[in-house]
């Protein structure tokens, strides 16, 4: 029975994998270790079955924690835990840091002392800095690494240690690099969520900037599928970029949203824009198409539609993050802007 070890397993697309790994691997086993920050939510993983699911609440910088939790010679580790929010970065760098950073290097101390086959760092386009609105260039993996928020830096920092245990001490390290993802469950401070549920509520739509940041969106369980190829598929030492060759400018996501909830264009408010804002991201996903046979199988269409649906149908899962701290957070964020 093969055994996996799962990080940030409680968040958006943590839940997401976790899911996607007992869907397809009827005989394996998931060790979800999670520090439930105020992004990880045990609702996301109702319905996951009890008997091959072992939830486990750690920090992944807690090294005594991890030793204890990782089980001898797991077949692979996929550390997904992270800080994950571009304006909280700007706000505070500190836990990027942090866990991004020191955790990583904490699971790949651990899992060469277990013994783990395989490690997989997901890791995400923004490492690769900004691109030029008017030109055709997209990220490849020969692209270098120029990151412009903390977030980003604290994702680049986290490859050059992944980098590091794989040069120095031999462990087999594989790297995904994925654009925007959009989905169930994904937490309302990102853009197609909080707009979502603004909308749903008759609340102001904030839009950054004059609204024409592209971002290359991909449907959660395919950005799944891909971390999946990697793994199992992945050359060692390779990072592989994931993108479904979806470029959509901000406004047009934000209009589309609107128009799916039959709300008034008159809610969308251009506030100032997000310091170092990157104005495009566009992804290459050759590689991934060719040496991991990996496809997207979500067309944007469909996928927003069934992610507006799960909104529609979850209104509790969003009142439930809106009536807590989230209100304090909103303030911050959006108050005097
Ligand atoms: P998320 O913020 O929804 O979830 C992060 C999870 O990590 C949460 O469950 C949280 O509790 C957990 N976590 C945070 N700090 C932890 C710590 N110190 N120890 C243990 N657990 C901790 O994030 P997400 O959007 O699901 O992103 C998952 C991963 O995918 C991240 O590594 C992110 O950088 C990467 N990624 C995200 C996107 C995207 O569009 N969301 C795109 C590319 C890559
Ligand atoms: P986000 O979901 O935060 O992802 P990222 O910054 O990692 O790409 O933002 C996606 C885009 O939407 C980005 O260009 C910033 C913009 N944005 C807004 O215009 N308004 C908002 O309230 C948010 C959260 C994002």
């Amino acid at each position: 029975m093969p055994i996996y070890f799962v990080t940030g397993g409680a968040g958006f697309i943590g839940s997401a994998f976790v899911r996607y790994i007992l869907d397809r691997s009827p005989d394996a086993r998931v060790i979800n270790y999670d520090a439930l920050t105020y992004a990880g939510n045990p609702e996301n993983l109702k319905g996951v079955d009890p008997s091959r699911h072992t939830f486990i609440k750690g920090d992944i910088c807690d090294r005594g924690s991890v030793a204890s939790a990782m089980p001898d010679g797991c077949d692979a580790v996929f550390n997904l835990a992270a800080e994950s929010h571009v304006d909280r970065s700007i706000h505070s760098a500190d836990e990027f840091l942090r866990t991004n950073i020191i955790g990583t290097q904490v699971l790949l101390d651990e899992a060469r002392a277990k013994g783990v086959r395989r490690f997989v760092q997901v890791s995400t386009d923004e490492v690769m800095g900004s691109l030029a609105d008017d030109s055709d260039e997209r990220f490849t993996e020969a692209s270098p690494l120029r990151p412009n928020s903390p977030y980003a830096a604290s994702k680049a920092a986290a490859e050059f240690v992944v980098r590091a245990a794989r040069e120095t001490h031999g462990v087999d390290t594989v790297v995904t690099r994925c654009g925007n993802n959009y989905g169930p469950r994904q937490f309302p401070e990102k853009l197609i969520p909080l707009m979502i549920s603004n909308a749903m509520n008759d609340e102001p739509l904030p839009v950054y900037g004059d609204g024409m940041n592209v971002r290359d969106w991909i449907y959660v369980d395919d950005h799944c599928a891909g971390i999946w190829a990697a793994y199992e598929k992945g050359r060692s030492g390779q990072a592989y970029n994931i993108g479904a060759r979806n470029e959509q400018h901000n406004i047009d996501v934000v209009r589309s949203i609107l128009d799916a909830l039959g709300k008034p264009h008159s809610l969308i408010r251009y506030v100032s824009d997000r310091p170092g804002h990157d104005r495009r991201y566009a992804i290459d996903p050759t590689a991934a198409e060719t040496e991991l046979e990996w496809m997207p199988s979500t067309t944007w269409e469909a996928g927003l539609e069934k992610t507006i649906l799960w909104y529609k149908e979850n209104q509790d899962w969003v009142e439930h993050i809106r009536s807590g701290d989230y209100r304090e957070y909103y303030k911050l964020m959006y108050g005097s802007r």
